[in-house]
């Protein structure tokens, strides 16, 4: 069976800033309680013209450049979002129109913020299939548009942002090395945009009770993050008979430093081993992971040949853990 790899990376982060102190203004809120509980100084903000697909054509245009291949290249088209420019058609044919990829077939994957780590998990299989040459994986949200800033236990933790990669065959040893997601649906309530689909389509009702942004249980849904990021590593790794000390780098899913710190402690990882980077761009959903591993790549953190670790939990709850060697 051919192997799968990573080939290329591109990003696309607006330039519109939201800091804390612009939040101060919004809700009662303060600088220090959303560094202390968050580790987050600000996010990027979409202007208002920009839509989902907008910010992955920018990222694919990116990951073309950067491989120097045409669009019509590209076999497939995942994009990982819950925020598609709109319920139908999918964000994926949207984005296989703007950047021409005459022959390829595309779906969007709903998993939150596991969905980029859904993303490179279907990509690599059907890499590995060997029927699919070339796989573009893009996880992209505009969060902003279904924020409630008047909520200041959520508006104060999401960004917006696009991140790609390209996936390609690879020979054996190289590139994806395995993964342990799961889904447990018993978190559904957890954290959730209630509003706009067939169990509570959009009225006026709706739009007054304030249905259409997202609701979030925070404790739960951080105890649970902890709990699962550690054990699904952990697992992924006992798999494959490795231990931490065998990973160059976890890139972690950038919901809270706190949750992120606590599951390196648990799994005993070293600072330098872990990828930091929520306190410029804050939650960006199905893009933090793109986006933490352009910033790895862009320091001199990772490097071919490094086993990184890819690991989140979002909303369903999902949960989403991927072994990767990198490869460029
Ligand atoms: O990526 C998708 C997955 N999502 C996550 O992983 C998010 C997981 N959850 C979290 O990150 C945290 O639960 C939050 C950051 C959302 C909240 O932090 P927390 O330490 O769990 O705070 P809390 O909800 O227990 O609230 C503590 C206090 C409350 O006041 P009282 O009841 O103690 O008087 C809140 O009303 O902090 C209050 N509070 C705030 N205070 C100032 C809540 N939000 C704010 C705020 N500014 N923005």
């Amino acid at each position: 069976m051919p192997g799968a790899k990573i080939t290329a990376l591109g990003c696309h982060v607006p330039p519109g800033v939201l800091t804390n102190q612009d939040l101060e203004k919004l809700v009662d809120t303060n600088n220090q309680w959303i560094l202390d509980r968050t580790g987050i100084v600000e996010r990027h903000i979409a202007a208002p013209d920009v839509a989902t697909s907008d910010m992955a054509v920018a990222a694919a245009r990116c990951v073309l450049a950067q491989r120097g291949i045409r669009a019509s290249e590209i076999d497939c088209i995942i994009v990982c979002t819950v925020t598609p420019d709109m319920m139908f058609p999918s964000t994926a044919c949207l984005v296989q129109h703007q950047i021409g990829a005459a022959g390829a077939w595309g779906f969007d994957l709903v998993a939150a913020c596991s969905g980029f780590i859904y993303g490179l998990t279907t990509g690599a299989s059907l890499v590995m299939a060997g029927t699919h040459k070339k796989v573009l994986v893009i996880g992209a949200d505009t969060m902003s548009r279904i924020i409630d800033y008047t909520d200041r236990s959520t508006c104060i933790l999401f960004g917006d942002a696009a991140g790609a990669m390209l996936i390609e065959p690879a020979a054996e040893g190289e590139g994806f090395m395995g993964f342990l997601n799961e889904v447990d649906g018993s978190g559904a309530e957890a954290l959730k945009m209630p509003a706009g689909g067939s169990r509570m389509p959009a009225s006026a009702d709706t739009v007054a009770r304030r249905m259409h942004f997202v609701k979030q249980e925070g404790q739960q849904v951080f105890k649970f993050a902890v709990r699962k990021m550690y054990e699904t590593c952990r697992g992924l790794l006992d798999k494959h008979g490795l231990t931490a000390k065998d990973v160059k780098l976890m890139i972690p899913h950038q919901a809270n430093l706190r949750i992120i710190k606590a599951t390196a402690e648990r799994l005993g990882m070293s600072e330098d081993q872990v990828v930091i980077n929520i306190e410029r761009y804050g939650n960006t959903t199905a893009a933090t992971v793109p986006l933490a591993t352009r910033d790895a790549i862009e320091s001199g953190r990772l490097k071919k040949g490094d086993v990184v670790i890819f690991a989140a939990v979002g909303a369903g709850f999902t949960v989403g853990t991927n072994l990767w060697r990198w490869a460029y």
